[in-house]
C-alpha cells in the first residue's frame, strides 16, 4: 500500500526532545558524570522543583505513571477485598494500577461533552459498591474531571480522591492546579506526555507528608533505612537520568502548555462550519490539550482524507477498558453501563497536538480540515 506520507505527525517525542537537546545534552553529562545513577540528588531536586512547581508538600518520583497509582493505593492501604471507582475511557494503565495491587475496579461511564467521569453514575454506583475505598478520576486530554461534582459524595462515603493526572500536567480547576485537589496525584513522565522524559518515568505528589514517606519506602523494598524493609515495597525508581532531564524540561511547560493552547485555538477556528464537533472546554478551568481530540461519526473516512493530505491522526482509546480481551465479562461498570464511553471508543479522533508543530504546518491542518 502506497499511503502518502505524513507531513504533519500526530505525535512526535523527538521534535521536544531535540527542540531542548544542548539542556538535555547537558543534564546527561553531569549524570554520567557524577557516577550516581539511582535515587541520588537529581531525583531529590526533581521531587523538590515539581513540587514547587504543583504546590504540594511533597513529590515522589516513581518508576512510571502505571505504578504511581498503585503506589498511592497501596500507600493508602488498598488492596484485595477492596474497590476503586474510575473510568473505561481511559488508557488501560488505570485499571492496571487498580489489579496490580489486588483491588477490583468498577468503571463509572463518562459524560459525553468532556470525556470525563460522570459524577451523576459514581453517585449512583456509591450505594451499590459498598466495598469501594477510593476514587480514580482522570483528567483525560488535559482537561479537567468534574471534581466539584464528585469529591462531595466520595469524601461522604469515606472515599479517598486520587486523581490521574497523566494528561494534564498544568491544568487547573476553579485557580487550583489538577494534583493538589484530591488526597494524592499520580503523573505519567511517559515520552509523549506535557512533561516528558526519556523513557519511563512517574511522578505522585500529595500534601499528605507521611503518605509521602511512606509511599518512598514502598517504592525501594519498604526501606526506610538501606537493607531494612519495614514495609513489603517493590522496585519502582525513577533514575538520576530522567530525573536530570526532566529537571531540564520543567521549566519549559508552562510555555509549552500555552503553545498548545495557541494550536487548540486555531484549530477550533478552523472547525467552525466542518463536521466535527470540537472539545469543549470546562467552565473555570484551563485544559492544557495533551491531546486535542474532536468526535467524528464518520471517523475511518476521515482519517483516511486527512492521511491522504499528510496528516497524521490518532484515536484515544479505540477500545473501552471493560471491553479489552483481558477485561471483557469480569469487570463491574456503573448503574448505567457505559453507553457514553463506548460511544466515544467510536467517534473520538486526536488531531496532530504537540508543541513544536510550527505554525505552517498548523495552518497544514487547518485548511485539510476546512476542506474536508
Ligand atoms: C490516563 C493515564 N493514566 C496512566 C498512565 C500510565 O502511565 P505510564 O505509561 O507511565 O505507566 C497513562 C499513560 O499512558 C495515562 O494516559
Amino acid at each position: 500500500m502506497n499511503a502518502a506520507p505524513v507531513s504533519v505527525p500526530q505525535a512526535s517525542p523527538g521534535a521536544a526532545c531535540l527542540a531542548h537537546k544542548a539542556a538535555i545534552d547537558a543534564a546527561v553529562a553531569r549524570v554520567l558524570e557524577s557516577g550516581w545513577y539511582i535515587l541520588g540528588r537529581e531525583g531529590e531536586a526533581f521531587e523538590a522543583e515539581f513540587a514547587q512547581w504543583l504546590g504540594t508538600a511533597r513529590a515522589v518520583g516513581c518508576a512510571n505513571g502505571t505504578d504511581a497509582l498503585a503506589l498511592i493505593l497501596r500507600g493508602l492501604g488498598i488492596g484485595p477485598g477492596d474497590a476503586v471507582a474510575t473510568v473505561s475511557h481511559t488508557a488501560v494503565a488505570t485499571v492496571a494500577a487498580i489489579e496490580m495491587v489486588g483491588a477490583r475496579a468498577v468503571l463509572i461511564d463518562i459524560d459525553p461533552v468532556t470525556f470525563t467521569m460522570c459524577p451523576r453514575d459514581f453517585a449512583a454506583a456509591l450505594p451499590r459498591h459498598l466495598d469501594l475505598r477510593a476514587v480514580i478520576p482522570v483528567h483525560l486530554y488535559g482537561q479537567a474531571a468534574d471534581l466539584d461534582a464528585i469529591i462531595p459524595p466520595a469524601r461522604a462515603r469515606g472515599l479517598s480522591v486520587i486523581e490521574d493526572c497523566s494528561q494534564a500536567h498544568g491544568a487547573s480547576l476553579g485557580g487550583r492546579k489538577l494534583g493538589t485537589i484530591g488526597d494524592a496525584a499520580a503523573f505519567s513522565l511517559y515520552p509523549t506526555k506535557p512533561l516528558a522524559a526519556l523513557g519511563d518515568g512517574g511522578v505522585l505528589a500529595t500534601n499528605a507528608v507521611e503518605l509521602a514517606d511512606r509511599i518512598a519506602a514502598l517504592r525501594q523494598y519498604g526501606w526506610r533505612e538501606r537493607y531494612v524493609s519495614d514495609l513489603v515495597g517493590v522496585n519502582s525508581r525513577l533514575d538520576e537520568l530522567q530525573a536530570a532531564i526532566l529537571r531540564a524540561r520543567l521549566p519549559l511547560l508552562d510555555a509549552e502548555n500555552a503553545r498548545r493552547g495557541t494550536i487548540a485555538a486555531a484549530y477550533d477556528l478552523a472547525l467552525s462550519g466542518t463536521r466535527f464537533a470540537p472539545p469543549a472546554r470546562r467552565a473555570n478551568a484551563t485544559h492544557v490539550f495533551h491531546q486535542y481530540v474532536v468526535r467524528a461519526r464518520d471517523r475511518e473516512a476521515s482519517q483516511a482524507a486527512l492521511r491522504a493530505q499528510g496528516i497524521g491522526t490518532a484515536v484515544h482509546y479505540p477500545v473501552p477498558v471493560h471491553l479489552q480481551p483481558a477485561y471483557r465479562g469480569r469487570i463491574a461498570t456503573g448503574p448505567a453501563g457505559c453507553r457514553e464511553t463506548e460511544r466515544a471508543a467510536r467517534e473520538v479522533l486526536s488531531l496532530p497536538m504537540f508543541p513544536q508543530l510550527t505554525n505552517a504546518q498548523v495552518e497544514t491542518v487547518c485548511a485539510a480540515l476546512r476542506s474536508i
